[in-house]
């Protein structure tokens, strides 16, 4: 309990560069409506992460692909609004940055206006580079994520561990170093080997934040649906559940339905 942080002082990039400086760990979950994200802001969590799992979460899709920026933007706003002290971190969904460097700025750009996030994180390396830099450049901190990047799905056909083999760790240490050399002040490594990213960790100024990623990032970051227990099909190694709250959910509706049933709710306290 003597980690969980009484300091209620807003959360910004450079803490995060002072956390890395400083051994600090720097814990963030996802989030993509008010209320949820009010509970985990109120808790003392360092980041939001409007992830595009919401895709997945929210949507009920079966990946990140079909969600669109209109979208992202709807839960982005909700999140911010429940903000007070977390770093609040948007996706920028597939499609909305690949095609082009002034595509990718004037949509970030967008989100960032609409929204009122913090930050945005992009998935992939060196191919994006002249966008991250774009982005930068208006003014935008990003965050970059490399690994298991789930927008590429079917390039990679399924969602396995990364970056095992030694071409494919070099690949990404390299795509590490440019992109913050390129200044990304946060770098998310998603289900890569532990020791890989350890290395990288060492290696850049950047904050990494890993998820399937060992221990030795600067940060965890986990889907808040998988690590709080809403969800039970997905069940890969890396993941801890730190509560139930699917059964809670459904402890408390069963109760609702049988005090309904039973006629016992509302009762006279309850009524006008
Ligand atoms: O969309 C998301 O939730 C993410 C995390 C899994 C890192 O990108």
């Amino acid at each position: 309990m003597g980690y969980l942080s009484t300091n209620r002082k807003k959360i910004t990039v450079r803490t995060f560069l002072e956390m890395k400086a400083a051994g600090k760990k720097i814990a963030q979950l996802t989030a993509y409506d008010f209320t949820t994200a009010r509970l985990i802001d109120e808790a003392g969590i360092d980041s939001i992460l409007v992830g595009d799992s919401a895709s997945n979460v929210m949507a009920g899709y079966a990946d990140t692909l079909p969600i669109t920026l209109d979208e992202m933007i709807y839960h982005a706003r909700s999140v911010v609004r429940a903000c007070r002290r977390s770093l609040v971190v948007c996706d920028m969904p597939f499609g909305t940055f690949q095609a082009s460097r002034e595509e990718g700025i004037g949509n970030a750009i967008r989100i960032v206006k609409e929204s009122g996030v913090d930050a945005l994180k992009l998935e992939g390396g060196s191919e994006i580079i002249d966008t991250v830099r774009g982005i930068i450049a208006a003014g935008i901190p990003v965050v970059s994520h490399l690994g298991l990047t789930p927008q590429s799905i079917h390039k990679f056909g399924g969602y396995g561990l990364r970056a095992s083999t030694e071409d494919e760790a070099r690949k990404l240490i390299n795509d590490a170093l440019a992109l913050d050399a390129a200044g990304v002040f946060a770098i998310t490594l998603e289900k890569i080997p532990a020791a890989l990213a350890a290395e990288v960790t060492r290696k850049v100024k950047a904050a990494t934040i890993g998820i399937g990623a060992g221990s030795e990032t600067d940060g965890q970051v986990l889907v808040y649906a998988d690590a709080l227990g809403l969800t039970d099909e997905f069940c890969p190694k890396f993941l801890r559940r730190f509560a139930d709250a699917g059964r809670c959910i459904t402890q408390g509706v069963q109760s609702y339905i049988e005090s309904v049933k039973m006629g016992d709710y509302p009762n006279e306290s309850e009524s006008y």
